[in-house]
C-alpha cells in the first residue's frame, strides 16, 4: 500500500514501541502506587516529560498528558473561554470548533476569525478580536487539511499586549516544524502523539505557569489535578520516546519531506485543471491540498484506494449529505471547487518510487 495520509495519523516508530512493550508487560504498576513496581512506572512517566518538555522547550511541570489532541483542546477552551467568551479560527479542527459551539450554546459570545484565500487569518480579523477582548483566541499552529502554517507568533504578540490569552493547536505541526512553546507566546499549546509516530489515545496541554487550568475530569490527584484517571503510561511512554525521535531527526525529516513534496507538486503542475489549494502560503513540508476541475474528491479517492492508494478528502459527512471541506469554504474556495478536494500527507517512510507511482495512477484515473 502507498499510505499518504499521516495527518490523519502515522504509524507506529518500531523504536517508539520498543520503549512502551516493557510497560504493557512486565511493569504494568500503577505509577501511584508507592511501592517499587509503581515508582518504576511513575519514572518512566517522568522520563516521558522529560523527553516532550526537551522537545518544546519548556519545564516538566508545564506539561499535562491527556487522551489526545482532543481532550487537551477541550481542556483549553474549558480553561479560558468562561471568562469572556471566546473567538476561534473558522478553520479550527473540530476538536476546536465544537467545544467553542458548546460554550456559544451555554450563552458565551463566540467569535470566528476569517481566512484570506491564502488559508491565513487576516489582520482584520485579528483587529476585529482585539476590539473585542474575548477571554481567549484560538489559533491554530497548522492547519490538518492545506498544511498552512498561521503567524501564530505575531498574532499572540497583539493579543497578549491587550491582555487577551492566546491557545494555539499545535498537533499537525509538532514533529513537522520546530514547535518551541515559548517562541510562539501562547498560554496554552495542544499536542497529539499518534500525528508524531506515537500511539493513539495520547496527547498534552502545554500552559504558561500563570493560566489556571480549569479541570474537565474530576477524580484523583494525577497530572498536578489537572487531569484525573490512572495514567496510560505504555502511551505517555510511547509519546516521550516519538517526541525525542522527532527532536533528533526534525531538520532530516523536514528536508526529506520538502523534497518529496517538491516531487510530488512537479509531477502535479503536469494536470490540467489541478489546483494546489493556498499553495503560495508556508504549508507543512508533508501536506498538499488538491483538486482536478470537474472530477469529485471523493470518487477519486475510492478509484484512489482500488489502486492500494491511500489519501483522504475534504468533504465531511452531515446528516447523509456530502458537504465541502468548512476550511476550504472558509477560504472562499467555491463549493463545486472544495468538492473535488483531495489532501495528500506524506510521512518519513514515503519514497520518491511512491511519490512517482502516485503521479503515474493519478493521471491515468484523471486523463482519459
Ligand atoms: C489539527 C488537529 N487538532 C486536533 C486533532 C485531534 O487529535 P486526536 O486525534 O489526538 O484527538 C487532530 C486530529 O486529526 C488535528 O488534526
Amino acid at each position: 500500500m502507498i499510505y499518504f495520509d499521516h495527518n490523519a495519523t502515522t504509524p507506529l516508530d518500531d523504536r517508539v514501541l520498543d520503549a512502551m512493550l516493557p510497560f504493557l508487560t512486565t511493569f504494568y504498576g500503577n505509577p501511584s502506587s508507592l511501592y517499587r513496581h509503581g515508582r518504576v512506572a511513575g519514572s518512566a512517566i517522568d522520563a516521558a516529560r522529560e523527553q516532550l518538555s526537551a522537545l518544546l522547550g519548556v519545564q516538566t511541570g508545564q506539561i499535562i498528558f491527556t487522551s489526545g489532541g482532543t481532550e487537551a483542546n477541550n481542556l483549553a477552551l474549558a480553561t479560558l473561554a468562561p471568562q469572556a467568551g471566546l473567538a476561534v479560527s473558522a478553520i479550527e479542527h473540530p476538536s476546536v470548533i465544537e467545544p467553542a459551539l458548546h460554550l456559544k450554546s451555554q450563552g458565551h459570545e463566540l467569535t470566528l476569525l476569517n481566512v484570506g484565500t491564502n488559508g491565513l487569518i487576516t489582520q482584520d480579523a485579528i483587529d476585529k478580536v482585539i476590539r473585542l477582548k474575548p477571554g481567549l483566541v484560538s489559533i491554530m499552529l497548522a492547519n490538518n487539511e492545506t498544511g498552512v502554517v498561521q503567524h501564530v507568533a505575531h498574532y499572540a504578540d497583539q493579543l497578549r499586549a491587550h491582555g487577551i490569552k492566546v491557545h494555539t493547536d499545535a498537533v499537525q505541526a509538532l514533529g513537522k516544524i520546530p514547535v518551541n512553546f515559548n517562541r510562539f507566546g501562547t498560554h496554552l499549546m495542544s499536542l497529539s502523539s499518534h500525528k508524531i509516530y506515537g500511539p493513539k489515545g495520547c496527547g498534552a496541554l502545554v500552559f504558561e505557569k500563570s493560566v489556571e487550568i480549569k479541570p474537565i475530569l474530576l477524580g484523583g490527584g494525577q497530572e498536578q489535578g489537572f487531569r484525573a484517571g490512572t495514567e496510560n503510561v505504555a502511551a505517555i511512554v510511547g509519546f516521550g520516546k516519538a517526541a525525542e525521535l522527532a527532536k533528533t531527526e526534525l531538520a532530516e525529516r523536514h528536508a526529506y519531506l520538502l523534497k518529496l513534496r517538491k516531487l510530488l507538486e512537479h509531477g502535479l503542475s503536469a494536470i490540467p485543471g489541478l489546483t494546489i489549494f493556498a499553495e503560495q502560503a508556508e504549508r507543512l513540508p508533508n501536506t498538499v491540498q488538491m483538486g482536478i476541475h470537474g472530477i469529485d474528491g471523493e470518487m477519486l479517492l475510492m478509484q484512489l484506494d482500488q489502486k492500494n492508494i491511500a489519501v483522504s478528502s475534504g468533504s465531511a459527512c452531515a446528516s447523509g449529505q456530502r458537504e465541502p471541506s468548512p476550511v476550504l469554504v472558509a477560504m472562499g474556495i467555491e463549493p463545486a471547487a472544495a468538492k473535488s478536494a483531495i489532501r495528500i500527507s506524506l510521512g518519513k517512510t514515503n519514497t520518491e518510487a511512491e511519490v512517482i507511482e502516485f503521479i503515474k495512477q493519478l493521471t491515468s484515473l484523471t486523463i482519459k
